[in-house]
């Protein structure tokens, strides 16, 4: 793969963790517990991607595809304002788009090639959460087959924007917090079986104690497995 690009997580113990931060041309899964920090993750990253490439950024914008109404502009200024970046700028260059259910959540995708042949820059593309609509309207066992071949038709549309346009593409999970409970992965579905030259990185978040955040790489095709621990505080993500 060529020109991949690479946008700073905040931390540095969590960037070397996963090859000096989250990549273009791949998906990037982070999955955990409720309050692990995925949605913060997401808004540092929606600010980080703004920085010049010296500073782990690439000089572009991002895409935030909300689904459960988590964006918070508020925490967006805060994270800017550590990076010394004009706030009203760096929300400017955000573009929210609140999916009400799972189809629309697919539309919004599909959109961002409109965004794009208008000129737009975009460069990363959340989904916060990927699957939170997907087991709201898919229940029980007979809407399981439906649920992944529409959450594999949503990925695909997501691989072709991060290949086609060199775009990190950056989802959430949320799980429970036994690790056995994380069999059936909806991105590594795809990723291994698919479209089988599409990297996947999977992030998995735990709590620790004093505002710490524990992250563990796993899965990922050409990187070894580890752990590192990085804070949430006022300003963001950091070591
Ligand atoms: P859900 O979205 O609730 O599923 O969980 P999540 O994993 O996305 O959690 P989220 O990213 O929203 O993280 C929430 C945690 O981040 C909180 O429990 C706080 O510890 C921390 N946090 C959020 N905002 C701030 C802030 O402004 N300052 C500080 N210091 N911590 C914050």
């Amino acid at each position: 793969r060529k020109n991949v690009g690479r946008i700073t997580t905040g931390s540095k113990a969590l960037d070397d963790l996963i090859g000096g931060g989250i990549e273009t041309q791949s998906i990037t899964e982070v999955f955990g517990e409720f309050g692990s920090g995925k949605s913060q993750l997401a808004h540092e990253l929606a600010v980080t991607v703004q920085l010049p490439i010296e500073k782990g950024g690439l000089e572009a914008e991002a895409v935030f595809i909300d689904t459960e109404n988590t964006f918070r502009p508020e925490r967006i200024e805060q994270i800017a304002k550590h990076f010394k970046l004009d706030t009203k700028k760096v929300l400017k260059n955000i573009y929210v788009a609140r999916a009400f259910n799972s189809s629309h959540q697919i539309l919004m995708a599909e959109k961002v090639n409109d965004l794009i042949q208008e000129g737009k820059n975009i460069r990363l593309v959340i989904v916060d959460s990927l699957t939170s609509h997907f087991r709201a309207e898919y229940v029980g066992r007979e809407a399981l087959a439906t649920r992944q071949q529409k959450l594999n038709q949503h990925l695909h549309t997501l691989q072709n924007l991060a290949t086609t346009y060199n775009i990190a593409v950056f989802v959430t999970n949320q799980v429970q917090a036994r690790p056995d409970a994380f069999f059936g992965s909806p991105t590594k579905a795809i990723g291994g079986h698919v479209l089988g030259h599409a990297a996947t990185y999977r992030i998995w978040l735990k709590k620790g104690a004093a505002g710490k955040r524990i992250a563990r790489l796993v899965d990922s095709p050409y990187l070894p497995e580890g752990e590192c621990v990085f804070k949430i505080t006022e300003e963001g993500i950091v070591d």
